[in-house]
């Protein structure tokens, strides 16, 4: 049985990643400081599968811990790099948290990687390196622009240090670009449970659905698109999960073709927010109390990807609709706030 590593695994992809690897059989050790989930995930996780996964608590940043773990789990087969902080906006405010966070702990593990010749290594990339693409669907190999966040950057540069590390060691790697998760897992145990506001669209719509929040605010209806508002890719996130159990299986298989490869995990189709909130109403029965407001600044206009490379190289595509995702995003916040 192979022993993976998941770091962030109480979070919010990692824990959906979790089930499937425990669900095809591997040995999973999580380890999270808690700094963005709660120990109830390890709850959710042994519903679904049946399986406890060992859990450590440890924070990546303090590099003497992350030593200590591997001096006691030197039979780890491949990692998969979840841990970092997410929201741009903070990482405007305060970037240094976000080198360190999301660039320092990647240091310290592939230095553990070389260490004790693990040689596997998958790492949560995000369609923000693109920026605001010249053209779409956007493809791989489209130019990364300059990031408009720390946080962007921290995406870029850790993609920089994986490929120069993959150059000159044994490690292999691959990184995904996700795009926008949404959704839950279909059996309510686990999904996404932002701490304070939440930043992204689908938590803000549960949350209203559920009288959390008041109003919805959808941010701009001028933009030059169809209805005016945003257009993204809305990806489910257990057929993202799945992605890297095939990431994973593609290195331990040694089938990858270079020692870095990059693979966009999307949909394939864009969605504007106003059709996601007419989605949601659609298949929740939940009528949405939204306004239209300013444009938030940052946001990129349109962005979709070409998921062409994942599809035919990966062997992987998606098997969940935008509405499937919404209605388990409903059930999962119903069941959080007991409605
Ligand atoms: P999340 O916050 O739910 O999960 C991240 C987990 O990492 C949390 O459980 C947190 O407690 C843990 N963590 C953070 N810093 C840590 C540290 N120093 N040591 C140990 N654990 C630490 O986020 P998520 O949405 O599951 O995102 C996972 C990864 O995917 C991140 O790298 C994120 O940047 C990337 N990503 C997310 C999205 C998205 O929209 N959710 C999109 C693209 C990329
Ligand atoms: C989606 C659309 C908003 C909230 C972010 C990161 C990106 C990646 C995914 C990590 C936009 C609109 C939102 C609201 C709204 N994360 N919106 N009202 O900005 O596409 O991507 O998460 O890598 O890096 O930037 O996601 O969910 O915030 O917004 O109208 O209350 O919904 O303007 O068009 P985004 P999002």
């Amino acid at each position: 049985m192979k022993k993976i590593l998941v770091t962030g695994g109480l979070g919010y992809i990692g824990s959906h990643t979790v089930v499937e690897l425990q669900n095809t059989g591997f040995e999973v050790v999580i380890v999270d400081n808690l700094s963005n989930s709660s120990l109830d995930v390890l709850t959710g996780i042994m519903a679904i599968t049946g399986v406890k996964p060992t859990f450590e608590e440890l924070d990546l940043r303090v590099k003497e811990d992350v030593s200590n773990f591997f001096n006691r789990h030197s039979d780890i087969d491949g990692i998969i790099h979840f841990a970092a902080s997410k929201a741009v906006g903070e990482s405007v405010e305060k970037p240094l948290l976000y080198y360190e966070n999301n660039i320092g702990t990647l240091v310290y593990l592939l230095q553990e990687c070389e260490r004790y010749g693990i040689h596997n290594f998958i790492f949560s990339s995000s369609c923000t390196v693109y920026g605001e693409p010249d053209s779409l669907p956007i493809s791989e190999d489209a130019p990364i622009k300059m990031a408009n966040s720390p946080y962007g950057n921290t995406k870029q540069i850790s993609e920089e240090i994986i490929l120069d590390t993959c150059t000159v060691s044994e490690i292999k790697s691959i990184a995904l670009r996700y795009f926008n998760p949404i959704g839950a897992h279909e059996s309510s145990e686990i999904g996404e449970l932002p701490i304070g506001t939440p930043q992204n669209l689908v938590p803000f719509i549960t949350q209203t659905a559920a009288g959390i929040r008041e109003q919805l605010s959808v941010f701009g209806n001028d933009y030059p698109t169809p209805d005016g508002s945003c257009i993204r890719d809305y990806i489910h996130v257990v057929d993202l999960a799945k992605a890297h159990l095939m990431a994973l299986q593609r290195l331990l298989s040694d089938k990858n073709t270079t020692d870095f490869e990059v693979f966009n995990l999307g949909t394939g189709k864009g969605s504007s927010v106003l059709e996601v909130v007419n989605a949601f109403e659609k298949v929740t029965g939940q009528k949405l109390n939204f306004k239209i407001v300013d444009k938030r600044p940052g946001d990129v206009i349109s962005v979709f990807a070409d998921t062409t490379k994942a599809n035919e190289v990966l062997g992987w595509k998606t098997e969940r609709t935008m509405e499937d995702a919404l209605d388990s995003a409903w059930r999962w916040e119903q069941k959080v706030r007991n409605i």
